[in-house]
């Protein structure tokens, strides 16, 4: 552990209670709302959401508790990845707005005194980025070598240089006509990487988290992060058996992503970010990182060569462990034993990328608002990607007609395979308009949304939610606020409780100085008896309150000391 990092954040966290948002460390207590810009809120009837969108609807954020808001990318963008393939890092997409609005938004977001965190793509851009353009048109000109390029193999050269896999399947060596070589994209091929080995890349794209932060930009969501460097000696990756990549390692594909993922140059890279981004301060700002591997390997991106990197990681596990005590009382223990204080793990439950949280519990509100209480009371940051609040579904869209560009690349793939997978290879899934209200189009636009609306929008929305005190909405803002009004559930001690933990039920203690909470979650759809409980109710899941039993999937926060 690194010994600075651990003084820092001694120093930082064991203050009073109470952290003001502008203290050091306002990080640490945080809790995330993701907004996709595209389908939160669309202003002017062109079926897009738009920043105008957002601060329009900023006070939903607020009045929900949350105190951080991270937006998905908005600036200029042939939008073939909607957003992550950017053609100019220092505009805004005019469908989104100008830097006027965006301006304001980051303004009106401090107003009410929330951060705001943006979406920093480093590793590659769009092939429109004038950079890409210039790099392309020869072997000589001065942005030649700003992006990975390399000779082919074979008789005629038309051979990738080497066995490397995209991270998403497939060669990532894209063969271009006008330079007569190959360039590397580690997603898509329309994403060329940047060469970070090149210094001038590197300055320029610091210069890009300068700009932003500059502006007052609280921190960043670091896109596909353990992707930003390549080994230079370009050796064939080695085979492995693994055919699909998971949370915990990037292999996939038959082959071991040895040389091109999780570098030691990323490491470091990162720890070069962290200075530039350390040298703004009031308020301090903050990074989280999209990556990708073991314990060992990803902690590295938070602490490398004993300097700090990355304030902290996506632990994305969170995302594929099911509904089931042991199987989260298991989780949680990973987390408290890899990423202890003076890390600060991550809880979240979907994201743009990935379907809807509420859709393996088999739409159930009672076990959303089960999750929910375990991610607020739980040690470390929640991140509440939008619409989860209200519980919106996944709906079933054909990868066929698929807007999204991984679903265009699948799109071979029989639809009841995927189906059998439950999972999203088609990202529109998670990506439908929110539901505001129940007016036509449920109130996200006057226009023809870009992806329908969710056919129940009607029960699911935010004003029909809002005015029903049983709601999962409403579950969140009590939760929030219990959270927000008790320092201990953001940054006291987590330790399980043997006691009451079972098959059925995952219990532990949050604990600071003399305060002590009991955090009961019945994972069940039983009744529980309680033994031994005794203490304040602050809060439940299920309204019924009875003492000595857990109703079924009811979720309870006990003060006892
Ligand atoms: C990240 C983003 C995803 C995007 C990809 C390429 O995984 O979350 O939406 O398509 O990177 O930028």
């Amino acid at each position: 552990m690194n010994r600075l990092f651990a003084v820092l954040w001694t120093l930082t966290c064991c203050c009073s209670p109470g952290i003001a948002q502008n203290a050091a460390g306002w990080w640490k207590t945080t809790s995330v709302y993701q907004i996709y810009p595209r389908s939160f809120y669309d202003t002017d009837g062109d079926g897009l959401g738009d920043l105008s969108g957002i601060i329009q609807k900023l006070d939903h954020v607020k009045e929900l508790g949350f105190e951080t808001i991270w937006i998905s990318p908005f600036f200029k963008s042939p939008q073939r990845d909607f957003g992550y393939d950017i053609s100019d890092y220092r505009s805004i997409a005019p469908e989104y707005g100008d830097m006027e609005t965006c301006l304001k938004l980051i303004d009106e977001i401090h107003k009410r005194d929330m951060k705001v965190v943006f979406d920093l793509v480093m590793n590659h851009t769009s092939d429109e980025h004038s950079w890409f353009k210039e790099s392309a048109s020869s072997k000589d000109n001065p942005k030649a070598d700003w992006y990975v390029w390399k000779d082919g193999t074979g008789k005629d050269g038309r051979k990738p240089p080497n066995n490397w896999k995209a991270t998403i399947g497939g060669s990532g060596w894209h063969w271009h006509e006008g330079r007569k070589q190959f360039y590397w994209a580690s997603f898509l091929e329309f994403q060329p990487d940047l060469n970070y080995s090149n210094p001038e890349v590197k300055k320029a794209m610091l210069d890009v988290a300068r700009f932003w932060l500059s502006k007052g930009v609280d921190g960043f969501r670091l896109d596909i992060f353990n992707s930003i460097y390549e080994d230079t000696s370009f050796q064939n990756n080695p085979a492995s058996l693994r055919i699909i990549p998971s949370e915990e390692t990037p292999d996939g594909f038959f082959q071991k992503m040895k040389y091109n993922v999780n570098q030691e140059g990323s490491f470091r890279f990162a720890t070069e970010l962290r200075a530039v981004v350390d040298s703004f301060q009031n308020p301090e700002r903050f990074m989280v990182g999209e990556v990708f591997g073991d314990v060992e390997t990803t902690k590295k991106f938070c602490s490398y060569d004993d300097k700090n990197g990355l304030h902290t990681i996506f632990l994305f596990q969170t995302l594929s462990t099911p509904f089931k005590a042991k199987k989260w009382r298991k989780t949680i223990e990973h987390f408290e034993e890899n990423f202890p204080m003076p890390f600060v793990p991550t809880y979240v439950f979907s994201n743009h990328d990935r379907r809807r949280s509420i859709t393996p519990l088999g739409n159930d509100v009672r076990k959303a608002k089960l999750m929910a209480l375990l991610q607020f009371t739980v040690r470390g940051i929640p991140f509440t990607y939008y619409g989860e609040e209200i519980g919106i579904e996944k709906p079933t869209l054909p990868l066929k007609t698929g807007l999204d560009p991984l679903a265009q690349r699948y799109k071979s793939i029989p639809q009841f395979m995927v189906n059998w997978t439950g999972q999203s290879l088609n990202r529109d899934e998670c990506r439908t308009p929110m539901q505001w209200d129940t007016t036509e189009n449920a109130g996200f636009t006057s226009g023809t949304p870009w992806l329908p609306v969710n056919e129940n929008f009607g029960k699911k929305n935010v004003k029909t939610e809002s005015e029903d005190p049983n709601s999962l909405l409403s579950c969140y803002k009590q939760l929030l606020k219990t959270r927000n009004e008790n320092v201990v559930l953001e940054k006291g001690e987590l330790t399980l409780d043997d006691e009451h933990c079972s098959s059925k039920v995952l219990a532990f203690y949050r604990e600071l100085e003399s305060e002590k909470f009991l955090v009961l979650l019945n994972f069940s759809s039983n009744q529980v008896k309680l033994k031994d409980v005794s203490g304040k109710i602050l809060f439940s899941t299920s309204r019924t309150e009875l003492k000595e039993e857990l109703e079924p999937f009811e979720g309870r926060i006990l003060k006892i000391n």
